[in-house]
């Protein structure tokens, strides 16, 4: 029997009706924010990925090279293809512009519980918008969005500038192999590389950074920065949204184009694999030829947020089986379709089953039957079986369809 790709998942209907219902909350939050839908393709040229994306995600990108021979591969993120989206599409357009995007993408990981090879990402990306409030913007967005679909999380937010002043003096290529080690929160590896470089001091520099809990205690480490206002004040303006979250000066986040402010999120149930949230600020787009436009954004990690919700409650629909004889059907296809009218999911029977055959049936799937047969197709009425208390009378169609919404209401 052949199988799905290892780290695929095959999703049945009673999985995807809760997923869909927290899609539609993640949806919700972003249009109450002004963000807009974005669609872009499911592969990209290789080029997109491998600019600025970090080693790791190079080395779990699906590439492939096409008929015509272009080198290209299925995307592992969608930051990258959104900016380049933006350069062919909206470089032009009024600033900033409020994208959101809910889409699968594919790492070439070992995959185990909430990490996969092929996953969705809900997500948002704000172009165009460079001041502290921007970024609070997004981290506040960031705190609606998992707050609305009910997943507990601790929010970690930081910022790069700590820890590149702390890296000035090596170049660009170390800086980003230093901050992988830090991503990993592999130490050990760490201070191996720093002593290589001939730097061992930074490491503990970096340590004492990592423990910083408060921004003066940060500053004291590494002095006056440029971003000092700034990142007070993007704090200050989180601070007084009262949302919940703490500094962390340890991100170093493992995709290699973030310049300021930086966020984590993390579920609080999960184990190994219980970062449920990634983003910050980040320049992208003049390396992809267009202008040096300052954005901020995160992914949600959805398949991650849907196993920490557990089994989701969600509101099921009301099903009504239409059950006729054959001298029925004619009738019974009309009242079936004045039910779907109605919004009222309506099954029929499709396998000339017997009426008490269908009714078996549908005390199996349906919450009513609405039988129709000799009787009801000469008199216009519908017998309308209530399949829970077996309760059973004959009414009109819009009384039937008035007691179906009724309980559907409830
Ligand atoms: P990321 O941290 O690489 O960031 O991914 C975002 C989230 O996707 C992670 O926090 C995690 O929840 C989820 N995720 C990553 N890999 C897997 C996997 N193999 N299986 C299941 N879930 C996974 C980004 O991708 C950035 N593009 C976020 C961003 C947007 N930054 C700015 N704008």
């Amino acid at each position: 029997m052949l199988q799905k790709p290892r780290g695929t998942r095959d999703f049945l209907p009673d999985e995807m009706e809760p997923r869909r219902m927290v899609e539609g909350k993640l949806r919700e939050v972003a249009r109450c924010w002004g963000y807009r839908e974005v669609c872009t393709p499911e592969f990209e040229d290789l080029e997109l990925f491998t600019q600025r994306s970090g080693e790791g995600i190079i080395g779990e990108m699906y590439v492939f090279e096409d008929k015509g021979g272009r080198k290209l591969a299925l995307r592992p993120e969608i930051t990258a293809a959104v900016i380049r989206m933006y350069i062919n599409e909206a470089k032009v357009a009024p600033k900033p512009l409020r994208w959101c995007y809910f889409a699968d993408c594919f790492r070439y990981e070992r995959p185990q519980k909430g990490r996969y090879r092929q996953f969705w990402q809900f997500g948002v990306e704000l172009i165009g918008a460079d001041t502290a409030i921007a970024d609070a913007e997004v981290v506040m967005l960031a705190a609606d969005m998992l707050n609305a679909t009910g997943v507990t999380y601790d929010l970690n937010v930081g910022h790069l500038s700590f820890m590149k002043c702390l890296l000035s003096s090596l170049e660009p290529a170390a800086q980003r192999r230093v901050m992988a080690h830090l991503d990993k929160k592999d130490f050990a590896g760490l201070e191996v590389t720093l002593s290589q470089m001939g730097k061992p001091e930074l490491s503990q520099s970096l340590t004492d950074l990592i423990g910083c809990r408060t921004l003066t205690d940060a500053f004291e480490i590494v002095g006056t920065i440029p971003e000092k206002e700034r990142i007070a004040q993007t704090l200050g303006i989180l601070d007084a949204s009262g949302i919940q979250y703490s500094l962390n000066f340890g991100i170093a986040r493992g995709l290699d184009y973030y310049t300021g402010i930086v966020f984590e999120g993390f579920a609080r149930n999960l184990g190994a694999e219980n970062q449920i949230i990634g983003g910050g600020a980040y320049r992208l787009a003049y390396l992809f030829g267009g202008d040096d436009v300052a954005s901020c954004g995160f992914a949600i990690g959805f398949d991650r947020v849907m196993v920490s919700l557990g089994d989701v409650r969600h509101k099921k629909d009301t099903v009504v089986a239409v059950a006729c004889t054959s001298d029925g059907r004619r009738r019974a296809l009309d009242v079936a379709r004045a039910l779907r009218e109605a919004g009222i999911r309506t099954e029929m029977d499709l396998m000339e089953r017997s009426l008490g055959a269908q009714l078996a049936h549908a005390s199996k799937s349906a919450d009513f039957a609405v039988v129709i047969g000799q009787r009801e197709a000469e008199s216009g009425n519908v017998t309308l079986k209530n399949l829970h208390t077996a309760e059973q009378k004959t009414i009109d169609l819009a009384a039937a369809i008035a007691e179906v919404n009724a309980h559907g209401a409830r």
